[in-house]
């Protein structure tokens, strides 16, 4: 019985070892073929500028708190695996990111891998960020290259074993990630498309706004349904058409009013991480992104979401 029972652990772990061992031989370093607008102002740093924003890269990237200087990390982002401390993305060379190439850059926001070829971790959303393309990737790039060279130096993360291990997370994509731009959809308007990929891609409105498994995974049943655990420990409300929790008592002006302004329907403005997104992010955009916006957050599937936060504002 013993001897039975070994031996079929035996050959188990052997057929683990072997899948182990192929999952880390296929897990190579991409190469990039950049594929550049032919227009060069839409990799212009002041459009690079306004996507830095939007995407939060200066938010999570700045340590306000302490006073930071801006993209020179030190940020703490607590999650339930521990606390992530953003990195420095400034231009300098010996801290930040003044070395990099347009195709580490790219790689790192389309393939969460560093230039050496390890995984980064999902706390950087890089989940979101393979959607863009690559030309707002390299605005993107412009805008920090043109920002001044930060010399603060980067602070390690603080998580327990196993989740500081950065091998595993080539098992978590395979879960959790999907590289590749974001893709039309012909059945619906530009401007929802426009809304799709703003939100969707740049904004990572979904980051925040969408539970996720133990795993940390988005669960993409449920998307943008709202979470009790959001960034920060702060509660995420539901934003698709579900009339008792969700956006569906909202009107378009109520939307695009927070999105400009970052004041809820019942006139409080929106909390703190919130008010970031729209400070540096919304806020700048123009009259018919916004309206991108709202026209695809009112085309959201209604999504009854217990553990979420209600979106109503009373
Ligand atoms: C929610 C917070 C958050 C946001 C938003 C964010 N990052 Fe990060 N970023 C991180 C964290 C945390 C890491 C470290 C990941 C790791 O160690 O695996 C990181 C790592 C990076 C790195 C790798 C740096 C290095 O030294 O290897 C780059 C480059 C980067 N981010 C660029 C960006 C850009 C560009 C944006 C905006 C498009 C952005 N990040 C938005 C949290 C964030
Ligand atoms: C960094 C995390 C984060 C991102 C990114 C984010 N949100 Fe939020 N959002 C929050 C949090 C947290 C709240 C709750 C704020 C509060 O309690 O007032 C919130 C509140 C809201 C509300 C108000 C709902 C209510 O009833 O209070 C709306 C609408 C909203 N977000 C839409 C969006 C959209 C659209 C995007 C993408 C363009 C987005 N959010 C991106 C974290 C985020």
């Amino acid at each position: 019985m013993f001897r039975k029972v070994f031996k079929i652990g035996l050959s188990l772990a052997v057929i683990g070892l072997i899948v182990f061992v192929g999952l880390l031989v296929t897990d190579g370093k991409e190469d990039i073929t950049l594929q550049k607008p032919s227009d060069t102002a839409m990799m212009s740093a002041e459009r690079g500028e306004l996507l830095l924003g939007l995407a939060g890269c200066v938010n999570c990237h700045t340590d306000v708190k302490n006073d930071g200087a801006v993209l020179a990390g030190g940020r703490a982002l607590e999650t339930p695996f521990g606390t992530f401390y953003a990195p420095n993305i400034s231009s300098d060379t010996a801290n930040g990111i003044g070395n990099w190439s347009e195709e580490d850059f790219v790689r790192a926001l389309r393939h969460g891998r560093r230039p050496d070829g390890a995984n980064y971790f999902p706390a950087f959303p890089y989940v979101a960020y393979t959607r863009m393309t690559d030309g707002d990737m390299l605005a993107i790039r412009t805008a920090i290259m043109a920002r001044p060279a930060e010399a603060g130096p980067n602070k390690p993360h603080d998580i327990g074993f196993p989740f500081n291990q950065r091998w595993t997370m080539r098992f978590w994509k395979l879960l959790h990630f999907d590289a590749g731009t974001f893709e039309n959809d012909s059945a619906q308007s530009a401007a929802w498309n426009r809304g799709a990929y703003i939100s969707e891609a740049v904004a990572h409105c979904g980051e925040c706004h969408t539970p996720r498994w133990p795993s940390g995974g988005l669960k993409r049943g449920a998307w943008l349904s709202g979470t009790a655990n959001g960034p920060e420990g702060e509660m995420a409300p539901n934003l698709t058409q579900d009339e008792d929790t969700g956006l569906g008592g909202w009107t378009d002006p109520d939307l695009a009013f927070l999105l400009t302004d970052g004041l809820k329907i019942d006139g409080d403005v929106v909390g703190s991480v919130m008010y970031e997104v729209v400070e540096h992010g919304t806020s700048k955009l123009p009259e018919d992104d916004i309206a991108a916006i709202v026209e695809y957050l009112k085309s959201l599937p209604p999504v009854a979401n217990p553990d979420a936060p209600s979106a109503q504002g009373f």
